[in-house]
């Protein structure tokens, strides 16, 4: 009888993990614009076409950014590896891999 409720006891927690699991492999990516904001970029930049207001008066807007750079440059320029313009990005991305693949993706879907 131990036995059978110790077996029972398994299944469920095994039930449950993979209900967890299923969970949070169905959640959204890291969202881009989000990264954006909490990374404080709209100190320096606007994306008016997405709401994203900058308090600098001559702030770039990256509204078509996704336009005109690909992935890759944007993912090295933000890492300082690339150049615009013969100069370095003002900051360096301080934050994880995952979280500037997130934010570069949003920024590619700016046309
Ligand atoms: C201290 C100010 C400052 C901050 C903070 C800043 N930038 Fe910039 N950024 C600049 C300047 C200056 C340029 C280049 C010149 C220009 O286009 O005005 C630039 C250029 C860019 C470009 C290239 C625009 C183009 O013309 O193709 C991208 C993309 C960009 N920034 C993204 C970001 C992201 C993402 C963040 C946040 C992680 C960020 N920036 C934070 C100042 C800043």
């Amino acid at each position: 009888m131990k036995n059978i409720l110790i077996y029972l006891g398994l299944v469920v927690t095994i039930v449950a993990l993979y209900g967890f699991a299923f969970t949070i492999a169905d959640q959204p990516k890291a969202d881009g614009k989000k990264i954006f904001v909490d990374s404080k970029c709209n100190m320096c930049h606007t994306v008016t076409s997405a709401g994203i207001e900058s308090k600098k008066s001559d702030a770039t807007d990256l509204s078509k950014v996704g336009a005109n750079r690909t992935v890759e440059f944007l993912t090295k320029y933000l890492k300082k590896e690339a150049k615009l313009n013969d100069k370095d990005h003002k900051s360096s991305f301080k934050g994880t891999d995952e979280d500037l693949t997130a934010l570069v993706q949003w920024l590619s879907t700016l046309k």
